[in-house]
């Protein structure tokens, strides 16, 4: 009974401790304006160095409103171990899409660890910089609306991101990454608005998310390892894709990704791996794309190792990445065209160790068809179309 009660103490005077030590920062008290049209950015970067020059959890909070914030880079490292930023408001951009069209980012966190952002909306306002872009006139590149750079164990979780200028989240050389439940949402047309794009980083989890947008619904660049995506649901845009790659001749490769339980509805890919026609020394190994239902996808299961737009800097090569050791296992639905699974390698390096197990897609209630270029695998199970493996 005494070592119960002991025991008892001892939660009780921990829990005292965990919750004391959090302390909080509300971007009110910094001055900022929840009425959408006075600039906070300085009120959020003045609680942002206070919350990480603290030695204590901290917790940056964002209440109710709408904030309007330029360009923002919240550096680190910090002496706090763990930064919260709950939002519960909007933050918005400005309505001239050439003050951030400039910036590279957004929002963009370098440097730092332990951050987490928890609910909240960005809306980035970028369909008039969509519009520009569409005219051909000279339009900014544009911003990313939310960026991580060499940071770990940072955690995204309930918010959405609304119509950023060009991708909305980027995740660029960092570890411990976990992505849950968050929405994206821009125009099926919107250029280059990819959702969520990864590369340089591993130990990366996105799950339970919902992406609509132009472009791909999750990028996975060069140098990429350990990446899990679970029950994300993608369309419109351009579906999951790995590349593209041989951007640059020197380039890390992209190995251990697992896609699971996700639906691809009405996007132009389903599962994508795509690689630039040209020489470059890097990989794509140990892909797992497990259990997905598709409706209405244009290329439901592709490798396009020919990519050459216009035909510049690349004709008449060939890709030097090598693709191997890719499973395909439990697919099924439609497929908007009649070739729902196009395997198009490189004639230098073919792909190795395709698998498809149970793959069922159809094409307007018919069989679909199948294409094989310089691909060696096998099929199990029932596959509809029947390979060409
Ligand atoms: C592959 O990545 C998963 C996480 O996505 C990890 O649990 C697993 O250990 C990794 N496997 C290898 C061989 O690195
Ligand atoms: C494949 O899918 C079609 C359309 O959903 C369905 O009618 C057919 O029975 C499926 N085939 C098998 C063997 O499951």
């Amino acid at each position: 009974m005494a070592g119960l009660l002991f025991l008892f103490f001892i939660f009780f005077a921990l829990h005292i401790i965990s919750s004391s030590a959090t302390t909080n920062f509300n971007v009110l008290s910094y001055g900022a304006k929840p009425n959408g049209v006075t600039d906070s950015t300085k009120a959020f970067l003045d609680a942002w160095a206070a919350a990480c020059g603290s030695t204590d959890s901290t917790m940056i909070y964002m209440p109710k409103g709408r904030y309007l914030l330029g360009s923002m880079v919240f550096t680190g490292s910090c002496k706090s171990p763990d930064i919260t930023i709950r939002i519960d408001g909007t933050l918005v951009a400005p309505g001239d899409y050439r003050i951030l069209g400039q910036a590279a980012n957004w929002l963009s966190f370098e440097g730092v660890a332990g951050v987490s952002i928890v609910g909240g909306a960005l809306d980035a306002k970028g369909s008039p910089l969509w519009a520009c872009k569409a005219k051909g006139n000279n339009c900014p590149s544009g911003a990313t609306s939310l960026s991580f750079t060499n940071s770990n164990n940072i955690k995204i979780k309930g918010l959405l991101s609304l119509n950023s200028q060009m991708f909305h989240i980027v995740i660029n050389g960092c570890q411990n990454v976990n992505v849950e439940r968050i929405s994206v949402i821009a125009d099926g047309n919107s250029p280059n608005t990819d959702g969520i794009h990864v590369q340089l980083s591993s130990n990366i989890v996105i799950m339970n998310s919902k992406i609509k947008t132009g472009d791909d619904c999750i990028s996975i660049g060069p140098g990429t390892q350990n990446l899990w995506i679970e029950g994300v649901k993608c369309g419109p845009g351009h579906g999951i894709s790995i590349g593209s790659l041989a951007k640059d001749l020197q380039e890390e490769g992209v190995q251990n990704v697992t896609v699971t339980k996700t639906v691809l509805a009405d996007t132009q890919n389903g599962f994508g791996i795509k690689s630039w026609a040209r020489p470059s020394n890097g990989f794509v190994q140990r892909v797992r794309f497990i259990g997905a239902i598709m409706q209405n996808v244009q290329n439901p299961i592709l490798i396009d190792q020919h990519y050459c737009p216009h035909n510049l800097n690349c004709p008449d090569q060939v890709s030097g990445v090598k693709i191997s050791d890719i499973v395909y296992q439990g697919i099924r639905g439609t497929s908007a065209t009649a070739i729902a699974i196009n395997f198009d390698c490189s004639s230098k390096y073919p792909c190795s160790g395709i698998s498809l197990q149970n793959v069922n897609l159809t094409y307007s209630n018919q069989a679909a068809q199948s294409l094989c270029a310089n691909v060696l695998g096998k099929t199990i199970g029932l596959v509809q179309p029947h390979g060409c493996l």
